[in-house]
């Protein structure tokens, strides 16, 4: 049983005269990878195939992940009732292909696999409380919030695994770092620019650079710094450093600068 259901969503309170401009077509883009979680899960239980427990959790986590799917592409067929998702969906699907059906982590071990994981859901977690916190439409907020608060769960969830993990795969800070920051740059990669095309654009060819900026446009937006902060604790402690020291508070700076830099100049190319 997950924490909430469509059913707990106030489909009725949906106002289509609080819609921000952009933000459907972010939210079709993300309902295609969220509702592909379940194809993870099973390579999740591939990579742990002796531990039942832990398979158990995944199965569930993949089934949290569907959900979120679900309900972006309920809410995306409110704001646009041209979208078809289940079409979306089969175009994603047949232009993403990776191989989930491996026992073998992309990221060497276990533990490797779990900071990997937790990156993921890092960013999703601050990416549903910026748009939560973003938006006007009120229904959009209370699925953003819902989401917000699994993709957190879920952190707790891998990052637990990952401390079991590590008392026998122990990697040292170098490496972890080295993990989290590669996963993080995967971000650029074409799961999130594939199914913005997917989910928008029937005809045209795919091109990714585009692609990938005019998602990233309408979504680093929406960022304020506590959502960065938020996001650097999360990655530090994952990685083995203070979430809260001085160093954590220096990569919030940093970070907070580098993410307006690149919203401002993306508003500029797309001007
Ligand atoms: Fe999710
Ligand atoms: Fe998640």
């Amino acid at each position: 049983m997950g924490h909430w259901a469509l059913e707990d969503i106030p489909w009725e309170r949906f106002d289509c005269s609080k819609l921000d401009p952009g933000i459907g077509r972010i939210v079709k883009a993300a309902s295609l990878v969220e509702y592909n979680g379940g194809a993870y899960a099973h390579h999740l239980c591939r990579i742990f195939r002796d531990d039942p427990d832990f398979q158990c959790a995944a199965r569930r986590w993949g089934e949290e992940e569907i959900q979120h799917g679900r309900a972006l592409a309920r809410w995306a067929a409110l704001a646009d009732p041209s979208y078809d998702f289940a079409a979306a969906f089969d175009r994603f699907q047949a232009g993403y292909r990776i191989d989930f059906d491996t026992a073998a982590s992309r990221r060497g071990s276990r533990s490797g696999e779990m900071i990997a994981r937790c990156m993921v859901e890092v960013g999703t977690s601050s990416y549903y409380s910026a748009l939560r916190d973003g938006v006007r439409e009120p229904v959009l907020r209370e699925i953003c919030r819902n989401i917000a608060a699994d993709e957190i769960r879920h952190y707790k969830l891998f990052y637990k695994t990952l401390t079991r993990c590590l008392e026998r795969d122990r990697i040292g800070l170098w490496q972890r770092l080295r993990i989290a920051l590669g996963r993080i740059a995967e971000a650029e990669d074409d799961e999130l620019a594939y199914a913005y095309y997917a989910a928008n654009e029937t005809s045209g060819l795919y091109d990714r650079r585009r692609c990938t900026r005019a998602y990233a446009r309408r979504a680093l937006a929406l960022y304020r710094q506590p959502h960065v902060q938020q996001m650097v604790a999360m990655v530090f402690k994952v990685v083995g450093l203070a979430p809260h020291g001085r160093l954590a508070r220096a990569a919030t700076q940093l970070a907070w600068r580098a993410l307006r830099y690149r919203t401002a100049r993306l508003a500029r190319i797309a001007a």
